[in-house]
């Protein structure tokens, strides 16, 4: 991990499914503050025993990370399928995450959207976030998938221009679910398809 000064130039952003390879860049920037979760950011204690745990067992880390959003959700079908990518360019940058249910674009009321981001501070104002859903927006239409729904908090500016690049449309404000009843989000609807 390059954190601070960037050492080397920055190569073009790829989507990569977590493995044993590239777990080690992860687990740096678990180290040195950054969670997988944006509600936990600066959450110390829940960053020191995710790193515990994945010093622990390595590879059962790694499953239960793939693993954690083939659970099923509630008594039925369809059962709810996460995609987790890291954000790399060359380097771990972050991750993004596609969330869905096979067959349809509703949601379990706990997801809060079809897509979840967050990129390392030391890479970020990189077009980074911007590129990244670009690619998973490929990666929904190879899942069949024909609109997303997507969420971010109203003064989340940087979230708002990711989405708004990506040709998201604003069709609703208000609360979540899955957050405070005074957390007032922007919805966003997005159209899957090609990247670049
Ligand atoms: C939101 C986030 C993922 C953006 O990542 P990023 O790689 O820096 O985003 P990009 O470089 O692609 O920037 C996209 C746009 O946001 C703007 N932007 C980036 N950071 C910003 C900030 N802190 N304040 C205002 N605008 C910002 C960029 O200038 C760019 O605007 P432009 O298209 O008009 O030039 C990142 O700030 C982050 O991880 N935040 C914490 C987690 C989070 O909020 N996740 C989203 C939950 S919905």
């Amino acid at each position: 991990m390059t954190s601070g000064n960037t050492a080397k130039p920055a190569g073009r952003v790829v989507l990569l499914p977590p493995d044993q390879e590239n777990l080690s860049g992860f687990e740096a920037a678990l180290a040195a503050g950054w969670s997988l979760d944006p509600r936990r950011a600066g959450d110390a204690a829940y960053n020191r025993g995710e790193l515990q745990r994945l010093r622990q067992d390595r590879s059962r880390f790694l499953d239960d990370l793939i693993a954690d959003g083939r659970r099923r959700t509630g008594s039925g079908p369809p059962p709810l399928t996460t995609r987790l990518f890291w954000i790399s360019d060359g380097e771990f940058c972050g991750s993004i995450s596609l969330r869905f249910q096979a067959g349809t674009e509703a949601l379990p009321p706990n997801v809060s959207g079809h897509v979840g981001y967050s990129v390392v501070p030391w890479k970020q104002r990189n077009g980074h976030a911007t590129t990244a859903l670009a690619l998973l927006l490929a990666v929904a239409a190879k899942e069949g998938l024909n609109r997303l729904t997507i969420l971010c908090n109203e003064d989340n500016d940087a979230s708002r221009r990711v989405i708004e690049r990506n040709g998201g449309e604003l069709f609703m404000r208000g609360p979540h679910s899955s957050d405070r009843p005074d957390q007032i989000k922007l919805y966003f609807w997005l159209k899957p398809g090609t990247a670049g």
